[in-house]
């Protein structure tokens, strides 16, 4: 094995995802304590917006610093290396996780027990399964009261749309919680209340064995040989090519905070989750052991201090090894360009690398070179495929409120664009710009951002717009025809691409089928 092919089969690179409060924070710093990265609870800061606090503008600025540092956290876990990237649980920053499930190889997603599948796993969920990325998930808070499991994986497959496979069962929940039997490793772990220890494990390769009895009581053996008799009727066995293909998830119960559970989906996951593979492009697919190097841009974090309009542009490595100081090129301006203090995120602390392997996320002090989807390689002319920008759902004219800075209003909204903070389109009736957003935040945002980082200043106006769709179609002459009939609903986003902004969805359903011609897309990715 080359020392490249090492270090790759050595890596997994995923995200964890969930609705807000399912306990994505509290697992993070569980895997992170078991990786020895860090030494106590409470070390990881929740990289969340309390709805209540979006006024606070002090909330948001702390936010988007604990962002950066908790953005990626790498560690080693035995021989494997492990990169955990974080997605913003705020609705209103769904496009930065959704662009961030675009760097990661795997997937873990939080459920709790109570809830269930929640509006905001099941939309994340919909990305992954466009991709078809590997899912695992983590059935939360065994220690409270919840779902009867049998239903609740029920409802994982009907909400999620993906298959299941429970790889561990819980004995009983809430107050009468005892463990859970751990179906992939043959053996019991019985559950102690504790927010520190390690959980307490017993080998039983057969649950028929009366010895069960003396550890979980009589009547939780009965209920738990019902149950894994039942899982091995309805389940097929698990199978690991079917995980790696993104069509079916294994499932873990355990509770996060009182750290129960957590070592065994961490053993599981390094044993079967995938290594970086191949990343699409709209040349070739590349592979991850290429010794050339490659990798894209795939988020970019303003920093704090607004005096340094400095940020950082995270770059996915997809093929090859990237170093310090070595000439790679940025194919979207063709040119060549080296980095002298790229750093790496270990735990929660960045340092600056010499060099960092496909699978690895790296981040280069960035002052506007760079914009989401850029791509850097050892030469070739590559562009990858898959992030894709979202039909935006809030949309508002942004103006100049003070004409002495347009210069610096034009330069913060394109810049913020890059960055991903929304979409801007340009309304080919009047030349208006307007600002698309997921969440009103970003306007919020934006606003803020334009007055302390750039100087200028803008206002918002209303703009009645039910979608903005890019269009497309095989013949040029329809789609002229359309641009000229719909003039006044016709914009172009900031590649120049035609995009229609239908004002109802009445009118985007009249469009559609008067333009049979026409297709209608609701992500830039088509
Ligand atoms: P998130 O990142 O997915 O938003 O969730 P987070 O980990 O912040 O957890 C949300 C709340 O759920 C936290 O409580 C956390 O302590 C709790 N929690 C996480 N795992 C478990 C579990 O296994 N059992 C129980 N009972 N609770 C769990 P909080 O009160 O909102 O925050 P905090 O004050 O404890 O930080």
């Amino acid at each position: 094995m080359t020392e490249l092919e090492k270090e790759i089969s050595r890596r997994r690179t995923f995200a964890i995802i969930s609705h807000p409060d399912a306990g994505k924070t509290t697992l993070t710093e569980k895997l992170l304590l078991f990786g020895g990265a860090i030494h106590v609870a409470g070390a990881v800061k929740s990289n969340k917006i309390k709805k209540t606090a979006t006024s606070d503008w002090m909330d948001i600025e702390k936010q988007r610093g604990i962002s950066v540092a908790t953005s990626v956290m790498g560690f080693d876990y035995g021989e494997h290396k492990i990169n955990i990237l974080d997605t913003p649980g705020h609705q209103d920053f769904a496009e930065d996780t959704y662009r961030t499930l675009t760097a990661v190889d795997s997937v873990i997603i939080v459920v709790d027990i109570a809830k269930g599948v929640e509006m905001q796993t099941r939309k994340l969920m919909e990305v992954c399964r466009m991709r078809n990325t590997p899912v695992m998930i983590f059935v939360n808070k065994l220690d409270r009261l919840g779902k009867e499991p049998f239903d609740l994986l029920d409802e994982l497959e009907e909400e999620l749309g993906i298959a299941v496979r429970p790889l561990s069962w819980p004995i009983d929940q809430g107050p009468g919680f005892k463990g859970v039997y751990n179906i992939h490793q043959s053996k019991l772990d019985l559950y102690t209340p504790s927010k520190q220890t390690v959980t307490n494990s017993i080998g039983f390769d057969d649950v028929m064995h009366p010895a069960l009895e003396t550890h979980i009581g009589a009547s939780n053996a009965a209920q738990l040989r019902e149950d894994i008799e039942l899982i091995n009727g309805i389940y097929e066995p698990f199978d690991v090519q079917t995980y790696l293909k993104g069509h079916l998830a294994p499932v873990f119960f355990g509770s996060a905070l009182n750290n129960f559970g957590v070592r065994e989906l961490l053993d599981c996951f390094v044993q079967i989750a995938p290594t970086p593979g191949f990343t699409k492009t709209e040349e070739r697919v590349v592979a991850a052991k290429e010794s050339d190097f490659s990798g894209f841009i795939f988020k970019i974090h303003a920093n704090m201090d607004p005096n340094h309009r400095s940020r950082i542009a995270f770059l996915k490595i997809c093929s090859g090894k990237f170093e310090r100081n070595v000439n790679y090129k940025h194919v979207r301006f063709g040119k060549m360009m080296k980095f002298s203090a790229p750093t790496a995120f270990m735990a929660q602390k960045k340092s600056i690398v010499d060099e960092a392997w496909a699978g690895d996320i790296i981040g280069l002090p960035d002052t506007g070179t760079f914009k989401i989807g850029d791509t850097l390689t050892s030469g070739e002319d590559l562009h990858f495929k898959g992030i894709p920008s979202f039909s935006p759902e809030m949309f508002k004219y942004i103006e100049n409120a003070d004409p002495m800075k347009s210069k610096q209003l034009q330069k913060g909204i394109d810049q913020l664009m890059d960055e991903g903070v929304a979409q801007s389109f340009t309304h080919q009736m009047n030349g208006r710009k307007i600002i698309g957003t997921v969440g009103q935040l970003q306007f919020e945002v934006i606003q803020y951002r334009l007055e302390h980082e750039y100087a200028a200043l803008c206002r918002w106006e209303p703009i009645q717009l039910h979608k903005a769709c890019w269009i497309e179609s095989d013949h040029p002459e329809s789609l002229e025809l359309f641009k000229k009939r719909k003039f006044q609903y016709m914009a172009v986003d900031k590649e120049g691409r035609d995009v229609f902004l239908a004002d109802s969805e009445y009118v985007l359903r009249m469009a559609q089928s008067d333009f049979e011609d026409i297709r209608f897309h609701f992500s830039s990715e088509f």
